[in-house]
């Protein structure tokens, strides 16, 4: 038994996700995580919401609620979409935990022991009103270029033009309005990203079965020569800056940069599980500590592209720098990264709420249809797109006419002609052995494409895998030879039910509640099938079955011109 740690990025907490973010990241790490599970594997799959930094507060603000409660609340909202979207997590954890809290300032005690980490004083605008720096985006002002008056310090949101908070004219705070502002004198810490160039380049360079989007990026930001990054923040809301356990002189009132604490909360999550399960210190550090049983977990990542240097640079500098000062922290073995995914020949847009956000999916139609749909066409190689004519034909052909009609069809026929148990029959014989041989064949092939995480062959194999079912009913004919010999048409329908059963154990990682449902209905396990043969007489004649609910209903034109004009606008 293999053990594997999973880790999606995590998701920001203000606002619902698309469908975008979702199948960047989240949807097919639970696609890993489910089919490892099959395979009997050991596997820690972990997410959370990452829940500081500013675009919280201005979301807070704009809700009119304080920050925590504004996060607890958000934390609860996408809790719920993802147990909708049947992701499966172990733990779905906060960044803004105690555990966050407690492993972010140790790790920044132990890289300022490893002398990664340096002080440099800036000059930033500080509002002697709302006592306080202000960041970029939180001063207002008269946009330079085109006159608009409400610019923000960082971009005009009116011409899109890039801005310094002092490019702005008049400018004020965008909290109290007050324009009492004064560039004052500031220092933050900043880890030396650069000192450990070398290393990162070293470490990437023999990462050979990495995808080439993963590499490309983390080497282009290399050769573009690596800089050092601020970690540091004037905020209120965010893990405070402390070495350890003790303060920092200097850095008082002072939280740390987003993206440092972030990633430190998959570890942070780990340990929210055991205390949340009622598990050790041990039990969580057998995942993240390589001297504490992690040396022979594999550690597995899925992010969208915009994450790749965060996880192939700045993350790995804070595990490599506490670990030069004798920790052993685990580092990742593989990074799956996605492209993105358009929506109707533009962007999905979170600011501009263009698109398909997850709860207005789960109001149309089940998880299901959402998961196939995405994952078969997930943006591995290049952008994707949604339309919605490719989602209708997709769940119609795949879902509806391939495997729902075919569970349907042979339940019923069964049921019909000889009650609801596998009948006996005869032995198979040579279509079925060819049939057997087919799936020996594409079922190994499906494995391999999930080994290697290439999630669009191995949706196309599944597709195949069953087409196969089609195929053979509809040239067995059970209906035809039942008139002649009931027999052979038992013997056909056995094959049959015991394919419904392979189904449901292969498709449980793309339509987990297809899937149980299939399982259910036979009344059967989810062993993952070895040998195919064998497999296909799991199911012995007499066993009881149920037929199953319709498992997927087609999507009609009219319900595609409605949802396509629905969600043409932007949301309210
Ligand atoms: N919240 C970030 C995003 O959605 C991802 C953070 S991933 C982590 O782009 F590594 F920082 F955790
Ligand atoms: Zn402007």
């Amino acid at each position: 038994m293999d053990r594997v740690l999973i880790t999606s990025a995590i998701p920001y907490i203000n606002g619902v996700k698309h469908l975008g973010n979702l199948v960047g990241s989240q949807l097919p790490a639970d696609l890993y995580a489910r089919y490892r599970r099959g395979r009997g594997d050991e596997v820690l799959f972990l997410c959370a919401t990452d829940e500081h930094g500013t675009p919280a507060e201005l979301a807070a603000a704009k809700a009119g609620k304080p920050v925590a409660e504004y996060c607890a609340e958000m934390w609860q909202v996408q809790k719920d979409l993802s147990d909708g979207f049947r992701l499966s997590f172990d733990r779905f954890g906060r960044s803004s935990s105690p555990q966050n809290r407690a492993l972010t300032q140790h790790f920044a005690g132990r890289l300022d022991a490893a002398g990664l980490i340096e002080e440099r004083s800036e000059t930033q605008i500080y509002s002697a009103v709302d006592g306080r720096f202000l960041p970029d985006r939180y001063i207002e002002g008269t946009c330079p270029n085109c006159g608009y008056d409400k610019a923000r310090g960082d971009q005009c949101e009116n011409c899109t033009k890039p801005l310094d908070p002092t490019d702005l004219i008049d400018p004020r705070s965008a909290i109290s309005g007050s324009t009492e502002l004064e560039p004052r004198e500031t220092k933050h810490l900043y880890l030396r990203q650069s000192a450990m160039a070398d290393r990162l380049r070293d470490w990437i360079t023999t990462r050979a079965d990495w995808p080439a989007l993963t590499t490309s990026i983390a080497l282009k930001w290399l050769d573009e020569g690596l800089r050092d990054r601020g970690i540091t923040r004037d905020l209120d809301w965010g893990v405070p800056v402390k070495k350890g356990d003790a303060d920092w002189p200097g850095m008082e009132g002072k939280v740390f940069y987003v993206w440092f604490d972030a990633p430190i909360e998959y570890i942070a999550c780990a340990r929210e599980w055991a205390d949340a399960t009622g598990r050790s210190e041990a039990d969580w550090q057998r995942w993240w500590r390589t001297e504490h049983g992690a040396d022979d977990v594999r550690y597995v990542q899925f992010m969208g592209k915009d994450n790749v240097p965060f996880h192939t640079l700045s993350f790995p500098v804070t595990i490599m720098g506490a670990n030069s000062t004798g920790e052993d922290w685990k580092l990742v073995d593989y990074i799956k990264s996605f492209n993105y995914l358009n929506y109707q020949g533009g962007q999905f847009s979170t600011s501009q709420g263009r698109g398909v956000f997850m709860d207005q999916a789960l109001e149309i139609l089940p998880a299901d249809y959402w998961r196939w749909y995405l994952l078969r066409n997930a943006p591995e190689g290049s952008d994707a797109e949604f339309t919605w004519e490719t989602f209708q034909a997709a769940s119609n052909r795949d879902l509806a006419d391939v495997l729902g009609n075919f569970v349907s069809r042979v339940t019923k026929f069964c049921r019909s002609k000889f009650g609801e148990e596998v009948p006996a029959g005869g032995a198979y014989g040579p279509a079925e052995a060819a049939v057997t041989a087919d799936l020996e064949r594409r079922v190994r092939a499906f494995e391999a494409h999930m080994d290697a995480i290439e999630i669009r062959k191995a949706a196309a194999e599944l597709r195949a895998i069953w087409a196969v079912g089609n195929e053979y009913l509809q040239s067995a004919a059970p209906w035809a030879a039942f008139k002649e010999d009931p027999d052979r048409a038992a013997a056909i329908i056995r094959l049959s039910l015991n394919l419904v059963r392979l189904y449901g154990i292969l498709s449980a990682p793309f339509v987990p509640d297809a899937a149980a449902a299939m399982r259910d209905a036979l009344g059967t396990d989810a062993d993952w099938p070895g040998d195919i043969a064998a497999a296909l007489e799991r199911l012995p004649a007499g066993h009881p079955f149920a037929v199953p609910d319709n498992l997927f209903a087609k999507i009609t034109d009219a319900e595609r011109e409605e949802w396509a004009a629905r969600f043409a606008g932007t949301r309210a």
